[in-house]
């Protein structure tokens, strides 16, 4: 990348492309690299040095070429393990934990400085730690201890630090301020721009296609429709097929034919709902129906689209982190997402899989979705799972019960939509619970099935809260979905955050 972008060495830490998205928050562009790739990012105009799970004491710890950093001669911030190693590789002496120190304390500047400049004089930080650094390297200065005076930030030269602790997440709260002040030494930098961003992964997608035809599977949500319409723009030779799997929600497979005929882009519909409600039967381990529906929307995508070279998909970054499978560096497995099935990892290491979404978060993808004149209406919609209302649908999937959640959903969405409530959440869904319950309808007792509606807010669907929305509204919704859906007699709300729960229910 020949770029003035901020090269972020990636030392394993869960959420080490958060701090590349955090850079392009800022307004520059950033790529992550491995430990080994440092010479690969050319002449970045800062290099940021990622937490990770390891301590530096260990034998084979992930080393960064130090010398080749200071050839550098650019700004160096180190998080976490990153300033543990600058400081061990700087000369200073790193002690190793034996446990790990993980969550909130705080931050109390105690040197003026750049990094720290405009900082309240007390603020949360988020630690996770193991190894401390008992004695900075010669020439070091502590710029910052936490509440118990203990060093947590350290000023190696004028233009390198270190911090003990996460700027880039949401629970230090002035951590977008100190990656800022950070940034603000690099008047050399590329700034962001999202236009830029698509022209990169337009040159990115040719060079991969070489002229090979794409094949993508769209389903109407934000992720594959940008990807489809990337697609388009690229010029490259392209097919986009939509299967209609049958655990879509009410009229959604007209809605998405009439959405792509409007985007200009061709798709070819496969209906196989018997298929896919068929191969459910029966199935209520949640992990099964998944790998069933991911195994079979390959058949049958595989059928329809007859001969594959490559296979496009819009995967985006927190969908690889959520399915990274245990023992990998990043996290360990929660849900088989629906395109990390076995099949796609073997056409993937073919390299025959293309991903150009893989480091966008949603809003990333909305906003490059606008670039492209994609309208609000579907950029804004809510994210809809791969395995659809399948995983809505705990225990066996049938039509009778499919039908229950598509109509409490349509009524749940319009009223979300229709009194603006729907752009202020980050995704709501209907999920029907399998249990049947006493009720009283027309005099009459009822023994039906229970409809639990969930409305989060999140940033990145990696956490999430429940969303606080209007006890008026959300009786509205329940007086209308019990008055006009069959086979309902309760309707609870859930107040579930992420974690523990997930959004979906399976
Ligand atoms: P969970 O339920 O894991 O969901 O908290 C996080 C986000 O991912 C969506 N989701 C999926 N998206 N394929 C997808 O493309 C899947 O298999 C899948 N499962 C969950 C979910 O709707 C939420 O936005």
């Amino acid at each position: 990348m020949a770029r003035n972008h901020i090269a972020v060495i990636d030392f394993g830490a869960q959420y080490s492309q958060l701090i590349v998205r955090r850079v392009r928050e800022v307004g520059f562009f950033s790529k992550l690299y491995q430990p080994s790739e440092l010479a690969e990012a050319g002449e970045p105009a800062a290099v940021i040095l990622s937490g990770g799970p390891r301590s530096v004491s260990e034998v084979d710890a992930p080393d960064i070429d130090i010398d080749l950093l200071r050839k550098l001669n650019v700004p160096v911030l180190g998080i976490c393990y990153g300033m543990q190693l600058l400081s061990k590789r700087l000369g200073g002496f790193v002690a190793p934990g034996h446990t790990r120190e993980y969550g909130p304390a705080r931050l109390l500047p105690s040197q003026p400085g750049p990094l720290f400049e405009g900082l309240s004089p007390e603020s949360q930080i988020w630690m996770s730690h193991s190894d401390t650094v008992k004695m900075p390297p010669p020439g070091a200065t502590v710029i910052g201890t936490n509440q118990e005076g203990v060093p947590v930030a350290l000023q190696f030269a004028p233009d390198w630090f270190g911090i003990q602790f996460h700027p880039e997440v949401s629970h230090s709260h002035e951590g977008m301020k100190i990656l800022t002040n950070f940034l603000k030494l690099v008047p050399a930098a590329e700034p962001f721009r999202m236009e830029n961003f698509k022209e990169e992964l337009i040159t990115m997608i040719r060079e991969r296609t070489h002229g090979r035809e794409v094949v993508c599977g769209v389903s109407g949500g934000v992720d594959s429709t940008v990807l489809a319409v990337l697609l388009k723009e690229a010029g490259v030779p392209h097919r986009a097929i939509f299967v209609d799997t049958g655990l879509m929600r009410k009229n959604e497979a007209e809605d998405v034919q009439a959405q792509f005929r409007q985007l200009g882009v061709n798709i070819q519909t496969v209906h196989a709902t018997s298929r896919f409600l068929g191969a459910l039967a029966g199935e209520t381990d949640p992990e099964k129906k998944r790998t069933i529906i991911g195994n079979l929307f390959i058949d049958v995508f595989w059928e329809a689209a007859a001969k594959v070279d490559m296979l496009a998909q819009g995967t985006l970054y927190p969908d690889v982190i959520e399915s990274a499978t245990s023992g990998s560096n990043i996290t360990s497995k929660i849900k088989t997402h629906h395109n990390r099935v076995d099949r796609i990892m073997d056409l993937a290491k073919e390299g025959r899989v293309l991903e150009p979404l893989a480091e966008l978060f949603k809003d990333e993808v909305r906003a490059l979705g606008r670039t492209m004149g994609i309208p609000d209406e579907i950029l804004n919609r809510h994210p809809f799972p791969g395995p659809g209302l399948a995983v809505r649908c705990p225990g066996e999937v049938t039509e009778d019960k499919l039908s229950i959640i598509r109509e409490a959903d349509a009524i749940w969405m319009n009223m979300l939509k229709s009194t603006g409530l729907y752009n202020t959440v980050w995704q709501a869904c209907a999920t029907l619970i399998p249990v049947k319950t006493v009720g009283v309808k027309g005099d009459e007792r009822s023994y039906e099935f229970a409809i639990s509606l969930r409305a989060v807010t999140s940033e990145d669907a990696m956490t999430a809260d429940w969303a606080k929305l209007p006890w008026d509204f959300l009786g509205q919704v329940s007086n209308a979905i019990l008055n006009g859906v069959k086979g309902i007699n309760r309707v609870l709300y859930d107040i579930s955050t992420k974690p523990p729960a997930s959004i979906e229910w399976e």
